[in-house]
């Protein structure tokens, strides 16, 4: 039997395929390449290009394949692009999770490890975020990661399909070994925004306001890193297989830092002197978001292991030097 990975070809399914094959796991890739990349995919991973929306191209992976579970990393990601191209984002995010619930009914494959966010909270009214905390995305993309959260919620009710949603923090590194990272484009995420003014490519990183109400005035995230994000999805699908009940876990690690802190965490371990220029706050930026992951390690005893910033950004920067260009200058369609 195989464990199926919607969106294996993105950041970090291509960490969830590369885990997963090193536990000895079968796996089976979904990716519709406009979002992933090709070169992401681990050479001995089953691959079928398409796109979770095409309803007969899903059936036909399910027929030809033997699905135990899936993890769904397939979606648009952008917080930004979501505020301009929102019919989009619940086009391929929402209906694509429809269509992806109803074959795996009509397959009668029960478990799905799902790639929800913190954005599903909006502006929280407490930190740390449990999982118990009000839900008001203020982002299409939050809205639409929340809606398909509903969905999995209301599928589980009626037929005998179990969930697990996993609310990303802010997930950063990269594979120790640099195979694989992230790349996105455009990109927007901070880790590699300041490693690429690290390596000159770009020639400064804006910080997006500093008159937040925090200690040095810019907004504080909770970073994690993407193999330690990647083993709770492990747990997580051994829960559901196990039997365990629909359930929905932060995760992160618990660990707030500030934006400038993250730059100077940067000039440390790349050594370099990445120049900053001071902008305007972006439409949308919560000032503080940091998770309790205690649920996760209670109930599905996640021991997050690499917490260190240096350590993440050590294996982000890695990446970076290794692959300058990414994964190239390959124009998608
Ligand atoms: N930032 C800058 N300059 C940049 C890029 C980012 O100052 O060039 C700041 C942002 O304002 C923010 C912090 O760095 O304060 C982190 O920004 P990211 O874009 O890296 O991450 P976000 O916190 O905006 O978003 C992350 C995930 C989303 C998820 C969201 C949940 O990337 O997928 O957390 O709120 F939806």
């Amino acid at each position: 039997m195989s464990i199926l990975v919607l969106g294996g070809a993105g950041y970090i399914g291509s960490h969830a395929v590369y885990q997963l094959m090193d536990q000895g796991k079968d796996v089976v890739v979904v990716d519709n390449l406009e979002t992933g990349h090709r070169e992401s995919i681990h050479p001995e991973a089953v691959f079928y290009q398409g796109d979770i929306r095409n309803k007969e191209f899903l059936r036909t992976v399910f027929e030809k394949e033997s699905i135990a579970a899936v993890i769904h990393f397939a979606a648009n990601s952008l917080v930004g692009e979501s505020m301009d191209k929102p019919l989009q984002y619940f086009d391929n995010n929402v209906y694509g999770t429809q269509v992806l619930l109803q074959v795996m009914v009509e397959h009668h494959v029960k478990c799905i490890v799902f790639s929800s966010s913190a954005a599903t909270y909006g502006e929280p009214e407490s930190v740390p975020i449990t999982e118990n905390l009000p839900t008001n995305p203020t982002s299409a993309y939050g809205e639409t990661k929340l809606t398909m959260e509903k969905l999995m919620k209301w599928t589980a009710q009626a037929h005998d399909v179990r969930f697990v949603s996993l609310r990303y923090f802010n997930v950063a590194g990269a594979r120790e070994t640099a195979e694989i990272g992230e790349d996105h484009r455009p990109e927007s995420h901070l880790v590699p925004i300041i490693l690429q003014t690290a390596l000159g490519q770009r020639p400064h990183i804006t910080i997006f306001g500093e008159d937040y109400d925090t200690p040095d005035g810019t907004c504080i995230r909770d970073y994690v890193h993407v193999e330690d994000l990647i083993s709770a999805h492990i747990l997580a699908l051994d829960y559901l297989l196990e039997n365990g009940k629909s359930d929905i876990f932060n995760l992160g690690s618990s660990q707030g830092f500030s934006v400038k802190e993250m730059i100077a965490a940067a000039r440390t371990v790349t050594g370099k002197e990445i120049p900053v220029t001071i902008g305007d706050r972006r439409a949308g930026d919560p000032s503080i978001l940091i998770a309790s992951s205690e649920k996760a390690k209670q109930v599905l005893g996640w021991k997050p292991e690499r917490t260190s910033i240096d350590q993440i950004i050590q294996d982000a920067w890695r990446w970076h030097v290794a692959h300058p260009s990414g994964y190239g200058k390959v124009v998608k369609k």
